[in-house]
């Protein structure tokens, strides 16, 4: 018999307790083991529940008992998440949580923990939501060595401009949906400012290149700036804005990390991926271009994620799976400037007729552009470039506002 514990009953962790407690005999079948929850922790009262007698509020209940091999971590945060994690790593339990906060800033030591008591520590659903991505990254593609990860990372965010597009729907009303749909974090600034997507990217760039990448080492821009008329404007050019998270392995072994909203061409395929789906593009040296694609956010796929790593868990109850990387270092995470890149550039100027001259002199009169001369606006999409070199170049326009981002095409 294993027994389980899971730590936190909110969105995720009720649908983990539903699907481990309903489905027990199918698991128990597949694991080869009988597998019970015996403890739920949470500090509130849940007494309506079918599983109701599980609940306690005491953290001593499930570290003191020897019975309780696997604890399901799903408070979310990192403050009593770190404590308790290294806490059941530390006597010997292995451990799975969909805690993206948690693995991107503890990561590395919880593992290293995780090794030295032979024990598991895996979080699939950190990334992606119901996306199996971690796994096919360490397993499926091991034998690549990974040179991007591009993706569209947090289900919210995509939801939200996904809405803003197609029903043309402001952001507050889209950012209260998702609320309401179980997509959004506890605190949804984490979503909207990209910190969420800039963790997802952490965890991705950490498996994939070796080193931690720590969230404050990647350079994040979340979707708040983006408005209904930067979504229009990006329409007219054929492209959809996204939210989008990179990592990139340099030449000298250093990576860059970026989270940014992006205008992305209809051509591309995400721009196809809508609503709450994530997409993940890993590019490794043998396979080229592998593309992941699913729910990226919400109580049954993100719970599915976990239960998963629940039975490998129990299935390697004494043979750690190998998950690992090691210690990042200041400096690792570098700006990469040297691509050659498009920008997306808004400009807006009360002398109009000086704004498009400035405009035909830096960049050119046939530059991709639209000019508004009610709202006295000019978009254009720059040529392809150095983006110290467009920068200082959009810095020379005339304008009162501007606005600058990214593209994919
Ligand atoms: N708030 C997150 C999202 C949940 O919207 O993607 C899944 O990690």
């Amino acid at each position: 018999m294993i027994y389980t514990a899971i730590m936190g009953h909110g969105t995720v962790g009720s649908g983990v307790a539903e699907i481990l407690i309903n489905k027990r005999k199918m698991i128990s079948k597949q694991i080869q083991n009988d597998i019970e929850v015996k403890y739920i922790l949470d500090l509130r009262d849940f007494n309506n529940l079918p599983y109701s007698d599980k609940f306690t509020k005491d953290f001593g209940m499930i570290i003191n008992d020897p019975d309780i091999s696997i604890v399901v971590e799903v408070m979310g945060g990192v403050t009593f998440a770190y404590d308790y994690v290294k806490q059941c790593l530390t006597a010997g339990k292995s451990v799975v949580t969909s805690n993206k906060e948690l693995v991107a800033e503890k990561g590395a030591e919880l593992i290293k923990i995780a090794k030295e008591k032979n024990v598991n520590f895996l979080f699939e659903a950190s990334v992606g939501g119901g996306i199996p991505i971690l796994r096919p990254l360490v397993q499926c593609l091991a034998a690549n060595s990974i040179n991007e990860i591009t993706g569209i990372l947090n289900g919210t965010t995509n939801f939200i401009l996904n809405k803003m597009i197609v029903d043309n729907m402001d952001f507050d009303s889209a950012l209260n949906l998702a609320k309401e749909k179980g997509f959004a974090e506890r605190n949804p600034a984490a979503d909207i400012e990209g910190h969420d997507a800039c963790r997802k990217i952490c965890i991705l760039a950490s498996l994939s290149f070796g080193r931690h990448v720590y969230p404050e080492q990647v350079k994040t821009e979340g979707i708040t700036q983006v408005t209904l008329d930067d979504v229009d404007y990006a329409d007219k050019f054929n492209c959809v804005i996204k939210l989008i998270g990179q990592a990139k392995r340099l030449k000298d072994g250093k990576i860059t990390a970026t989270v940014r909203p992006t205008v992305v061409s209809r051509e591309c395929m995400l721009s196809n991926v809508d609503g709450v789906f994530n997409a993940i593009t890993v590019n490794g040296d043998a396979t080229g271009d592998v593309m992941f694609y699913g729910k990226g956010a919400g109580k049954m796929p993100t719970a599915s994620a976990v239960v998963a790593d629940v039975m490998d868990c129990a299935k390697h109850i004494d043979a750690r799976k190998y998950l690992f990387w090691e210690d990042g270092y200041d400096g690792y995470v570098t700006d990469n400037t040297e691509d050659d890149i498009k920008l997306y550039v808004y400009a807006k100027s009360n002398d109009f007729d000086a704004l498009i001259n400035s405009f035909n002199s830096i960049f050119g009169a046939d530059t991709v552009n639209i000019k508004n001369s009610y709202n006295n606006e000019l978009v254009f999409i720059t040529g392809f470039g150095k983006e110290n070199d467009l920068i200082n170049k959009i810095n020379s326009l005339n304008a009162d506002e501007v606005k600058i981002m990214h593209t994919l095409f």
